[in-house]
């Protein structure tokens, strides 16, 4: 496979007008040249080569690409024919196919479907395995829910893979984590005879997979053999990496979005049963802390997390971890809360022993993050003396500053003032709390404003970006929010960008980056907009520029408006009604004249 660096290397050397014109005559008309279009027939030309773009596009019937697109579909190439040849044409090497400069993707497909199959073997050798089958149902599982969540079991044999990959040598499925070399080169399966759960990422791919013995957890066996573990999971691979996967979130997905809620429990099993008895909007992470990560993307799809961890001091300690990552990523309108079951009990045995009603009841009333977070201040400290109530302060401060919701911030102040008889100004003196950022847009930030951007703005900047690629770094990528492809393609083309991916900077060069990633559709039908419409260039860039006003003057109302019902619901602290005033001045500035 071929880096992404010589893609765009290459497309920065040729000149599409060059290369298309070895096929096709081309007569210049403008900026541009025209012709009448190779891929269907006509007579009037309404084929257009753009060499500022880098990109050619009929109006008759769409065709567009670049000058490696134009290669592969006027000849019929290959991808990487088609790289080759055009190497060829300027005199540059193809690199050859090494592990370390494959790209990511390209590393990445051969691998996920290694994963695919081996999650449709482990599913078949569960029809065929009475024992598993048996220890599933022992858990109350039926199996429409083991196939939602597509288990499997892995046979006890030690190379049962060889059924599913006759060529059990491959390397690749080393790789991926399903075989294990041992010092003698010996190779074996890593999971046998276990129940395997396999781990999706948000498109569906197998990424990885859990696998959990049969049967209570052996103590160390007579023979000196054990069965290992009582979950074994997949290791870090190129596919799975653990502190940014969560477990379930797919079939989740629904369910999260009706109750605006996702619940993150600790194990398989729980997120499993608690979807047998109806509480479907439950994922666990893969056995590693709660990361900020985590919690920033189950916030993009909910506006509350509880994190439901066992009654015990391990549970407690994961749910500290938990706070931790949350901090930084909350808003005044998301929440987060913590339930504690009974020491007895985790979510599975809990909702099996009294039912979806009694857990949905508890889920409902958490213990706030203010509660969990003073307790667990308060606990470490003898708040009878001074030094205690000084050290309450100091313990609480970093918490303070990392807290992103500002309005919570000030409660929490409140709340830690009060704890340590002083008052909320000299706590704020104390840590160090700033007040609200002065001038709107400089730092510290603003609290990020998780509102989903406008459809049809995020369509007009991907429109103005695909037109002018470069303008993505004038973006104020950080009020771009939601989880819109149009969004999320815009924040990918400002990322490469930025990062000096796409040194060209132009059209024919940002689809090629783009080619068989997640967004190359959605890319692909806005260059099909924007090349139909024929905008001169005074005209687009207003449009751009209205598109960014229109997007900061959302942000901006966003927040007064929440500085407006904090006004009325607690009045405001000076530095807010400061703030508010800059708010309102900004916004008359945006206004238009
Ligand atoms: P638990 O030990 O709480 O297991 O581990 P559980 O979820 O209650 O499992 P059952 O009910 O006995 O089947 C919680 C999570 O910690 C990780 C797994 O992700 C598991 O789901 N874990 C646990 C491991 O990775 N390895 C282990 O040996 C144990
Ligand atoms: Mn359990």
């Amino acid at each position: 496979m071929i880096p992404e660096s010589f893609i765009q290397e290459l497309l920065s050397r040729v000149d599409i007008v060059d290369v298309i014109e070895r096929y096709v005559p081309l007569k210049k008309g403008g900026a541009n040249y025209q012709a009448c279009c190779p891929f269907h027939s006509e007579k009037t030309p309404s084929f257009t080569v753009s060499p500022s773009k880098q990109f050619y596009h009929c109006f008759g019937c769409g065709a567009h690409g670049s000058a490696l697109g134009f290669l592969m579909q006027y000849s019929g190439l290959g991808f990487i024919e088609a790289v080759e040849d055009l190497a060829h044409s300027v005199g540059m090497q193809v690199p050859k196919v090494s592990e370390r400069g494959q790209s990511d993707r390209a590393k990445k497909a051969p691998l996920t479907d290694l994963m695919l199959r081996a999650a449709r073997f482990y599913k078949e050798q569960l029809k065929a395995s009475p024992k598993a089958i048996d220890y599933l149902k022992g858990r109350g599982l039926t199996g429409e829910i083991a196939a939602r969540f597509g288990l499997g079991y892995a046979p006890d044999d030690w190379q049962g893979l060889q059924k599913a990959f006759p060529d059990y040598d491959d390397p690749a499925l080393a790789e991926c984590g399903l075989v294990i070399v041992n010092d003698q080169g010996r190779r074996y399966d890593r999971f046998r005879d276990r129940i395997m759960f396999p781990i999706l990422d948000p498109r569906g791919n197998v990424i990885g997979f859990g696998g959990r013995i049969i049967g209570p957890p052996a103590e160390a066996a007579a023979d000196g053999a054990s069965a290992g573990p009582k979950y074994l999971n997949s290791p870090e691979t190129p596919l799975f990496e653990k502190g940014r996967e969560l477990y379930g979130l797919l079939p989740a997905r629904q369910a999260i979005r009706d109750e605006d809620t996702v619940i993150v429990v600790e194990g398989y099993m729980d997120v499993v049963a608690l979807a047998q008895h109806g509480v479907g909007n439950a994922v666990a992470t893969l056995g590693t802390a709660t990361t900020p990560n985590h919690v920033h993307k189950l916030l993009r799809q909910a506006s509350k997390i509880v994190f439901c961890f066992d009654g015990d001091a391990a549970g407690r300690k994961a749910a500290w971890r938990a706070l931790e990552a949350s901090l930084d990523q909350l808003a005044d309108d998301k929440s987060v809360g913590f339930l504690f079951l009974p020491p007895e009990h985790d979510p599975d045995s809990f909702v099996r022993a009294e039912g979806a009603e009694a857990y949905r009841a508890l889920v409902r009333h958490p213990t706030t993050l203010t509660e969990f977070l003073l307790r667990e201040l308060k606990s470490g400290v003898d708040l009878a003396t001074a030094e205690g109530r000084a050290r309450l302060v100091h313990e609480a401060k970093p918490q303070l500053l990392k807290l992103s919701a500002p309005v919570l911030r000030v409660q929490l102040t409140k709340a830690v003032a009060e704890a340590a008889a002083m008052t909320q100004a000299e706590v704020e003196a104390q840590c160090g709390i700033k007040p609200l950022a002065k001038g709107y847009g400089s730092r510290p930030a603003p609290p990020p404003r998780r509102r989903s951007i406008e459809i049809s703005l995020a369509k007009t900047l991907l429109e103005a970006v695909l037109r002018r690629p470069e303008r993505a770094a004038r973006m104020p990528v950080e009020l771009i929010d939601g989880d819109r492809p149009e969004a999320l393609a815009l924040l990918a083309i400002a990322r490469a960008i930025d990062h000096g991916d796409l040194p060209g900077a132009n059209l024919g060069s940002l689809m090629e980056y783009f080619r068989g990633e997640t967004f190359e559709a959605t890319i692909a039908e806005a260059i099909g907009r924007t090349a139909d419409q024929t905008v001169d260039e005074g005209e687009e860039e207003t449009v751009f520029q209205d598109a960014i006003e229109r997007l900061r003057a959302s942000a901006l109302k966003a927040e007064i408006d929440e500085l407006n019902a904090k006004a009325r619901m607690h009045g405001l602290t000076i530095e807010e009604e400061t703030r508010r005033a800059e708010l309102l001045a900004a916004k008359v500035r945006l206004q238009p004249r």
